[in-house]
């Protein structure tokens, strides 16, 4: 295959870049030193403001507090959307891809700006005013965006549910968000299958009666069910509304929107994000990230349904005046070209994917890279997991043809932004690093401890100092946010995250150290899987643990204890994990079940998921110490019984 090797940024050939070494170096030592006037200047440059903040920015990390830009107001929708319509109401904001490759959009500021007041104008005289919750169940369609800033525009606080999650789950996050409205369509259409989006919002609202308003989009024109009074049409509602919607003047510290995500307890937490500091770095990311010129396409193929889409589909390129791809199939429908494909058909410039997509699309040889021509790509990107160096180089030689820097950007749900992440033109590239720090932003190593780690070494991953994209609260439980990222360690942020630095001071991020799996990109909590299992009548007890996998970076194995007189059998087997399917969402499927008649506990009854973890994964002659264990034998029983796989 192909060498793995540094490539220094003059190997590829650009365009244009916003910065060299020397200016990434300047302001990176400007944005920790002098941090409030680098920030200034930076919300003045990136952002329209209605009034000035009196104040930069405040933080007691202790108590996991952030402000930025205090007293400051703007309007999200406005310079995402209004300050370009003078000069630019024409420029294409939003291309959209569907399903299907014979069918596309192309959406202009102007028509975006339309749609989005109408949207909202539909919202206000439903009775949603600024501060409400308004729950996102959507396709990747363009209403996907449009109902995203429409409630920016009147101030109501979104929170998007990824279309793939079941009505279990939608309804819980309704419920913990307490929504009053839903925005959906009657189906969902990707690779070819459908999914009825609408039904699952039926059911999952039998049990959220506060949910005064569902609107839904006609995407496929399914039957749907429907409840006179709370539901309307979106074609409807928006064709008989006005097109003049006055944006809600809101506060730099007004939420904008809510984001579940899996953490190490069962329940999904309300990562809250505000409104100046997060659009300032989604901004400024996307800009010197990607280089971004306004004029190019830019493609990041994420769902709206997680931090990615909301950061660097919507928010961050929209407020750069950029024109974004909305895409909404899967890479490998009708066949593993069409990401190759859809760059060539709407001249693409930069691409942003996933390790898993890319190492899904290597799987399937060169050829179908090979059919296309690629000449628009400038710049390629990834994020979601570790990036293993093989499909690093794939990337870089058959996709980039050696002419792409790649952006490894190592981020999360709660920072909003990236964080660790090359600068093309600045940044040395090392396959497999998000190598160094964006600005403002001071990321450090720890021991178990809390003792700071020096030079070359691997450590847990902190972050010293807050930024301005920073989560704010978990949605309803302040403590939570307290005890989840400000407790392990004093006065700093903690990632969750393992991370080496190497000698140049670059960072490679090994991955999580807390129980939280990373499948396809997607985060999964073990004890989400272990709830929605023990749900089951069959299941008395089970634990979850990651495995490598090729594709998919991790895999979930679980072990599950029947309940007295449960039959195991390959069907229940079957059953249970189309259970947890159900329960949490397709993605969360696992991959391989064993029958543990005891799991093996501390004298104290915990589940020793290390030993656990390393006889799912065939790590046998690593066991560790075995001997705190309440009953030793119960070890022997599981490695007799793993399910062996590759
Ligand atoms: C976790 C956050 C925000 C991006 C989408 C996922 C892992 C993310 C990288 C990267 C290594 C990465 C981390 C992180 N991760 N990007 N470039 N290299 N690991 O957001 O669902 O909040 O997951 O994804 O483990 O903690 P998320």
């Amino acid at each position: 295959m192909y060498k793995i090797e540094n490539h220094k940024v003059s190997d590829a050939a650009r365009a244009h870049t916003h910065l060299d070494d020397a200016g990434y170096q300047r302001m990176y030592k400007q944005s920790l030193e002098q941090p409030d006037q680098f920030w200034a200047e930076q919300a003045e440059r990136f952002l329209t403001w209605d009034k000035r903040w009196s104040k930069v920015h405040e933080s007691d990390l202790s108590k996991g507090q952030a402000a930025w830009f205090i007293d400051g107001k703007l309007n999200v929708s406005v310079n995402c959307i209004d300050r370009h319509l003078a000069e630019h109401g024409d420029d294409i904001a939003i291309i959209w891809e569907g399903d299907d490759p014979s069918d596309a959009q192309r959406i202009s500021y102007k028509q975006l700006h339309d749609k989005v007041c109408r949207l909202a104008n539909v919202l206000k005289a439903r009775g949603v005013k600024k501060g409400d919750r308004v729950c996102l169940y959507m396709p990747m369609i363009p209403e996907a965006a449009y109902a995203m800033l429409a409630c920016a525009r009147i101030g109501a606080v979104h929170s998007v549910v990824f279309g793939g999650f079941s009505p279990d789950a939608v309804r819980d996050r309704i419920l913990d968000a307490d929504c009053q409205a839903v925005i959906t369509a009657d189906e969902s259409v990707r690779g070819g299958k459908r999914v009825p989006l609408k039904v699952n919002v039926e059911k999952a609202l039998q049990e959220c009666p506060n949910v005064h308003t569902v609107i839904t989009v006609k995407r496929t024109g399914a039957d749907v069910a429907w409840t006179e009074g709370r539901d309307v049409w979106y074609d409807e509602a928006t064709a008989n509304v006005s097109a003049d919607c006055p944006p809600e003047p809101m506060d730099s510290e007004d939420p904008l929107f809510i984001l579940y995500t899996s953490g190490s307890t069962g329940k999904p937490k309300g990562v809250l994000h505000t409104t100046g500091g997060y659009l300032l770095m989604a901004a400024m990311t996307h800009y010197y990230v990607f280089d971004y010129v306004p004029g190019e396409v830019y493609w990041c193929t994420a769902d709206v349904g997680w931090i990615t889409g909301h950061s660097y589909i919507v928010y961050g390129p929209l407020c750069n005046r950029a024109t974004t791809l909305l895409f909404e199939g899967v890479p490998t429908y009708p066949d593993a070209s069409r990401c190759w494909q859809v760059i060539d058909k709407h001249q693409v410039n930069i691409f942003y994917t996933a390790p898993t997509a890319l190492r899904a699309l290597m799987a399937k040889g060169d050829e179908p890279v090979k059919s296309s021509s690629r000449a628009s790509l400038r710049l390629l990107g990834t994020v979601g997991e570790p990036i293993n160096p093989e499909a690093w180089e794939w990337y870089y030689h058959v996709v980039g043809e050696q002419r792409c820097p790649i952006v490894d950007t190592w981020w999360q749900t709660e920072t909003g932004a990236a964080m660790i992440t090359p600068l093309p033109g600045s940044t040395t590239l090392k396959p497999g690093s998000a190598t160094r720090p964006f600005f403002g932003v001071e990321p450090a190593l720890y021991d178990p401890e809390g003792n700071e780690l020096e030079g070359a070494t691997s450590g847990n991953l902190v972050i010293k100092r807050s930024w301005p994209s920073q989560i704010r609260t978990v949605y309803g439980d302040h403590q939570r946010l307290v005890d989840t990222y400000f407790s392990t360690y004093k006065d700093v942020y903690f990632t969750g995250d393992g991370a080496r630095r190497d000698e140049d001071g670059f960072y490679w991020i090994t991955g999580r150290v807390d129980d939280v799996l990373n499948v396809s990109g997607h985060r999964i909590g073990t004890a989400e899987v272990e709830s929605a299992l023990v749900l089951h009548d069959a299941v008395a007890e089970a634990a979850v643990v990651g495995c490598p996998h090729d594709i998919k970076g991790q895999c979930i194995y679980v072990y599950v204890t029947p309940m007295n007189g449960v039959e195991p059998s390959e069907e229940l087997v079957k059953e249970l994990k189309t259970f947890v399917a159900d329960q949490v969402g397709a993605f969360a499927r696992p991959e391989f079940m064993q029958w543990a008649p005891s799991l093996p506990k501390t004298r104290s009854g915990k589940i020793m998921r290390r030993i656990l973890r390393k006889i799912a994964c065939n790590e046998l002659d690593s066991l560790g110490d075995t001997s705190t264990l309440a009953d030793p034998t119960v070890v022997q029983d599981l490695i007799s019984n793993r399910i062996a796989h590759a």
